[in-house]
């Protein structure tokens, strides 16, 4: 066992972790935090989907350990107390959401772009989104509704 120590939406988060607990294990299970999905736990689904260190990061695939000093965010990460994140509340103005299985993994993948690049386009939102499986078939919406919030960016 190894002790690690995580900074998960700006509080950090200490446990002993076995060589084979991923981030994904760590954040629902010593974090409590169980908006990040865990889907596939391959690699192939998208659904764990963290930022990290400002990245967007399929968290099955990273272990905890690997993480040891990292800054991560989370879905809970996103809203204020007063209101949900603009991406959060496009991709309910746009009725993207529907299982909502996808959509925590969908939206940190959506907000590490906008973070890096505010006005991205058509292409480029495709491009960050490709990958994430939605069972639901909600594609479209997803990505109109980070086009809507990339496009009100600049007015900001
Ligand atoms: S659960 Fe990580 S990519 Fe599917
Ligand atoms: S909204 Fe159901 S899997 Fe995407």
């Amino acid at each position: 066992m190894k002790e690690v120590c995580i900074d998960i939406n700006g509080l950090t988060v200490a446990a002993a972790v076995d060589d084979s607990t991923t981030l994904l294990r760590f954040i629902r299970g010593a974090a409590g935090l169980t908006g990040t999905k865990a889907g596939c736990e391959n690699g192939e689904c998208g659904a764990c989907t963290v930022i990290m260190d400002g990245k967007a990061v399929r968290s099955c695939l990273i272990l905890a350990a690997e993480a040891h000093g990292a800054s991560v965010t989370t879905v809970e990460g996103l809203a204020n107390k007063e209101e949900l994140h603009p991406l959060q509340q496009a991709f309910v103005d746009h009725g993207a959401v529907q299982c909502g299985f996808c959509v925590p993994g969908m939206l940190m993948a959506s907000k590490a772009l906008l973070d890096a690049n505010p006005t991205a386009g058509p292409e480029e939102i495709r491009a960050a989104l490709g990958g994430h499986l939605c069972r639901c078939g909600g594609y479209k919406a997803m990505a109109d509704a980070v086009r809507d919030v990339a496009s009100r960016k600049p007015q900001q």
